[in-house]
C-alpha cells in the first residue's frame, strides 16, 4: 500500500479533513458497482421510505432518491461525509427529496418503526457497538421493512489473510455471512438471505 492509498484507507472508518474528501469521492467511484449489485436484491417500493446509514460521499442516497417517490434519508458520523452527501446530492436536498444529517447507528434521531429500507454499504466494519446498532436500526424500522447490509471484503472469502494488510491500517471488524446473520437475528430480524460475489457479501433481512 502505497502513501495515497493508506492515507485513504485509514479516513475509511470517519474521513476527516483534505483527505477525507479524497476518501469519500474514492468510495463513490469505488463502491459504485458493489452497489448496484446489493440493491439488486431488495425490493424498493415507489411510495418506501429508505435510510441509508453510513452513507458516506452520498452515492448510495442519490441512487435511491430515484426509486422512491419518498424523502431518502442519509446519516453518517462524519462531518465530512455530510458535506460530500450535500454536494452531491444538493438539487434534491432543495426539493426535500433528500436529507442527510449527522448521527451515529447506534443512537438516531428517528421514531420508531419509521422507514421501509435501511441500507448500510461498506460501514458495518467501523460501527463501534455493532450489537446496538442493528437493535438500532430494527428500532426504527416498519414491520415488514428490508435492511442490507454490504460489504466488499468478507472473513469467509477465500484466504481472508488477504485483509491483513488492511487490518493493521485501520480498525475495522471484516463480517463472515455467519456472523451478520447471527447479529441480526439476535436484533429480531427474520428471513435472513447471504448472497456473495468474490469477496463480496450482501446480507437481507426483515423486521417481522
Ligand atoms: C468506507 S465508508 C463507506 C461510505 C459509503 N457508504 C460508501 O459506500 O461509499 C464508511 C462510512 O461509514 C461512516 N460511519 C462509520 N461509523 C459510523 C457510525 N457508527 N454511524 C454512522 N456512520 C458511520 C464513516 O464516517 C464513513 O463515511
Amino acid at each position: 500500500m502505497n502513501f495515497f492509498e493508506k492515507k485513504k484507507i485509514q479516513n475509511a472508518p470517519n474521513p476527516k479533513g483534505y483527505w477525507g474528501r479524497q476518501t469519500l469521492k474514492m468510495m463513490n467511484k469505488r463502491h459504485d458497482g458493489l452497489t448496484d449489485w446489493g440493491l439488486s436484491f431488495l425490493s424498493v417500493d415507489e411510495t418506501d421510505k429508505v435510510l441509508d446509514v453510513g452513507c458516506g460521499g452520498g452515492r448510495t442516497v442519490k441512487k435511491l432518491s430515484k426509486k422512491t417517490t419518498d424523502t431518502v434519508w442519509g446519516i453518517d458520523i462524519s462531518s465530512a461525509a455530510i458535506e460530500e452527501s450535500f454536494h452531491l446530492n444538493k438539487a434534491a436536498i432543495r426539493r426535500d427529496k433528500v436529507v442527510i444529517c449527522k448521527a451515529d447507528v447506534a443512537d438516531m434521531p428517528f421514531d420508531d418503526a419509521t422507514f421501509d429500507i435501511v441500507t448500510a454499504v461498506e460501514t458495518v466494519y467501523f460501527w463501534k457497538d455493532p450489537d446496538q446498532s442493528f437493535r438500532e436500526i430494527f428500532r426504527i424500522m416498519k414491520s415488514g421493512g428490508q435492511v442490507m447490509i454490504l460489504t466488499e471484503s468478507r472473513a469467509d472469502a477465500d484466504h481472508p489473510e488477504k485483509w491483513d494488510e488492511l487490518k493493521e491500517a485501520i480498525d475495522m471488524n471484516i463480517p463472515s455471512a455467519d456472523s451478520l446473520a447471527s447479529a441480526l437475528t439476535n436484533a429480531g430480524f427474520v428471513g435472513i438471505t447471504a448472497h456473495i460475489r468474490g469477496d463480496g457479501l450482501c446480507v437481507i433481512a426483515e423486521k417481522p
